[in-house]
């Protein structure tokens, strides 16, 4: 609720919202899907954090100084459609489950296990795959060290993931037994991710319309759920390219259940796993 004193700010005009999603969209690479009052409603309440009343004097910070770039992310932050939960596609855990089992069978063993949640939101889908591959090294191979990398564009996410509370309902998709072995209860009701999960978990603020700088490589698995959908054709098919290149061969890409974009790399093999999208790296 705006405070009486304060003068409404001046209403936003079609063009003003078309320069600003455009200016999204070659910044982020992400197009917005929400409806024009929920974005107008973002950038007012932008504007009233910076005290701002005209939408052409916000619309004047979008320049190319460094408050500029904190701007686009305080606005993406509220912009970006962070749904998440822990074993969001229960299936596609399991396909990570027969991938580890199935490496440590056939060896020769690997010396560590890796993995990056790309688009991570909270950290759920992160400390998911975190406790799948835990459960599985703690029966067959407890030497064997493993780390995984949560990555995210918005500040608050990537700040969620790494504080790891979550409210008591978040747990119903958490199988019984990851839950008595992996999540403990805080006072005051809210829930964490146990000491050890949490830390070979890390999670970082990145771009995937940057991911060609990042200094990521070499993942066993890469989960990249519900995230290409905010992208043009185009780019999340160079995203995934992008993935690609850094997945170990023999590596395992998972995608999002009908986010398969028609996408081809001769580097990758289709998984059969029933209700996945999910890839195998072949070495030649
Ligand atoms: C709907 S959530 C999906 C979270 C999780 N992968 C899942 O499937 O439950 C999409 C996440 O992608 C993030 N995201 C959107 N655009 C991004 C970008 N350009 N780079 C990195 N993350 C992005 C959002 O901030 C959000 O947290």
């Amino acid at each position: 609720m705006m405070p009486a004193t304060v003068r409404r700010p001046s209403a936003i005009t079609s063009d003003q919202l078309w320069m600003l999603m455009r200016h999204l969209r070659d910044y982020a690479g992400i197009k917005i899907d929400s409806t024009q009052a929920i974005i107008s409603q973002c950038i007012y309440q932008r504007m009233e954090s910076l005290g701002i009343t005209d939408v052409d004097a916000y619309l004047a910070a979008f320049d190319a100084s460094i408050n500029a770039r904190a701007e686009w992310m305080a606005l993406i932050d509220l912009l970006t459609v962070k749904e998440t939960r822990f074993f969001r596609q229960p299936e596609a855990f399991d396909c990570v489950a027969n991938y580890v089992e199935t490496l440590l069978q056939q060896g020769p063993a690997p010396s560590a296990l890796s993995f990056w949640s790309a688009g991570c939101s909270a950290g759920q889908e992160a400390y998911s795959l975190g406790m799948v591959i835990e459960h599985i090294l703690r029966r067959h191979q407890p030497w064997l060290q493993w780390h995984g990398i949560g990555t995210d564009i918005s500040f608050e996410a990537v700040s969620a993931a790494q504080q790891a509370s979550y409210p008591g309902d978040a747990l119903r998709h958490v199988p019984a037994d990851y839950r008595k072995w992996y999540m403990v209860e805080e006072p005051g009701g809210q829930w964490t991710v146990s000491a050890n999960i949490k830390a070979q978990t890390h999670f970082f603020h990145s771009n995937l319309l940057h991911v060609n700088s990042a200094p990521f490589a070499d993942f066993n698995i890469i989960f990249c759920q519900n995230v290409l959908i905010y992208f043009e054709r185009d780019k999340q098919r160079w995203i995934i390219d992008q993935l690609v290149d850094r997945l170990r061969i023999g590596g395992l890409l998972i995608l999002g259940a009908g986010e398969d974009v028609r996408w081809l790399n001769p580097d990758m093999r289709r998984v059969q796993w029933p209700g996945v999208c999910a890839y195998k790296k072949t070495g030649d």
